[in-house]
């Protein structure tokens, strides 16, 4: 298909900033192409550790509490399969990232989905989340700023949260891939809320904040016994991150934190110019405070959320993600990823206020005729 707009991947549209990129090319020329150790470059974890303290004021022992990983998605899958026993179950916000669910089902665990909604902007209320604790829960996963709602959680409910992880003995599991990428506010690590940092798995990587989606590195860092698991696991089944994406991602954290600022400064233009302009158009949206993703509601469409994406792109030309891929609560919204220029959000903005458009005087002619299931509930 021609002519399409794509708002529905999940990654930035930035290349590499060119010092990353020369510093593996450089990599290679030296001949770095060997394993790395398990854990991943020592340099790498230093740098890792000195990168939390400076931010947020969280220690890790280089030695012993952090392990390089090929991305966020291998550091959640192993920390899963550390933590759970069959039958464990794990509470999560959802709308969520779409590995969540089955990543916990990998692991012989059972998912235990806690609904958020566009009206409260998709925060998390810990009266829902200890309501949803039973004698079978291990765990609580975060995802602060979110995916695919852009929502962050203010800093008391995420003590709140914390305080109940302390009460009822549970572990952490806190996904910040987005922490760079917060326009509102300041980026809570949960591990620095207090009792937290014992029991907290945090998992963070390069691939958002330093457009490194491709490298395939990231990070996780937890208290000694927990990586000691992780390790083993990562041992056999990975070996290592690969040595020249980390030796980009240690260039990354020494010398990329201006092309970091330029990156977040820029979504953020396009973030408050594509929410201004589906509020405008009649598709509400909760202002997303990070990430960058919109996650407007199609509600007034009376399309479902599959239908709607599916129509946007044969009429239009435009791609989006169905809510529902995020879990059955994302019905009645749609994924759009902001990550595209200001010309391209411009156009497709055009595109779905034609859309829209159509489907109201649609609605308006045929009365009831474009209310499907899934939407009347
Ligand atoms: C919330 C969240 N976690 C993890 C990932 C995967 O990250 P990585 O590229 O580090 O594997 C993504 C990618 O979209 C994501 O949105």
């Amino acid at each position: 298909m021609q002519d399409v707009i794509s708002l529905g991947v999940g990654e930035p549209d930035f290349v590499t900033p060119w010092r990353i990129r020369e510093a593996a090319i450089y990599a290679i020329e030296r001949g770095y192409t060997t394993y790395t150790s398990n854990a991943g470059l020592l340099e790498l974890r230093e740098l890792v550790s000195a990168h939390l303290e400076a931010l947020y004021g969280v220690a890790y022992d280089p030695n012993e509490e952090i392990v390089i990983t090929v991305g966020v998605s291998e550091g959640l899958d192993l920390t899963l399969r550390t933590l759970l026993n069959p039958g464990d179950e794990v509470i999560y916000a959802e709308p969520c990232y779409v590995s969540y669910a089955p990543g916990i089902a990998f692991a012989g665990g059972v998912g235990v989905p806690v609904i958020t909604r566009g009206e409260d902007g998709f925060r998390l209320d810990p009266e829902a989340v200890h309501a949803a604790i039973t004698d079978r829960t291990k765990a609580i996963l975060l995802c602060y700023p979110g995916n695919p709602t852009g929502a962050t959680q203010n800093r008391e409910d995420l003590q709140r949260i914390v305080d109940l992880a302390c009460r009822y003995d549970l572990f952490l599991i806190s996904d910040e891939i987005y922490d760079r990428l917060t326009y509102r506010g300041e980026h809570t690590c949960v591990a620095s809320l207090n009792g937290a940092r014992e029991r907290t798995i945090l998992l963070n990587g390069f691939s958002k904040s330093y457009a490194m989606t491709g490298w395939r590195v990231a990070y996780v860092c937890a208290p000694a016994p927990v990586i000691e698991g992780l390790l083993k696991i990562h041992q056999y089944a990975m070996l290592c991150a690969p040595h020249v994406a980390q030796l980009a991602a240690i260039e990354a954290l020494r010398n990329a934190e201006s092309d970091v600022k330029e990156m977040v400064h820029e979504y953020d233009r396009r973030r408050r110019f594509f929410v201004g302009g589906l509020n405008a158009i009649g598709l509400t949206c909760p202002d997303p405070a990070g990430a960058f993703y919109a996650f407007p509601s199609i509600a007034a469409t009376g399309l479902s959320s599959e239908e709607f994406a599916e129509r946007l792109l044969y009429d239009e030309r435009v791609a989006v993600v169905p809510g529902t891929a995020f879990g059955p609560s994302g019905e009645g919204h749609v994924r759009c990823s902001y990550a595209a220029s200001v010309d391209q959000l411009e156009e497709a903005l055009r595109r779905m206020e034609r859309f829209v458009k159509r489907l109201k005087e649609g609605m308006r002619s045929a009365p009831g005729k474009h209310t499907t299931e899934a939407t009347r509930v």
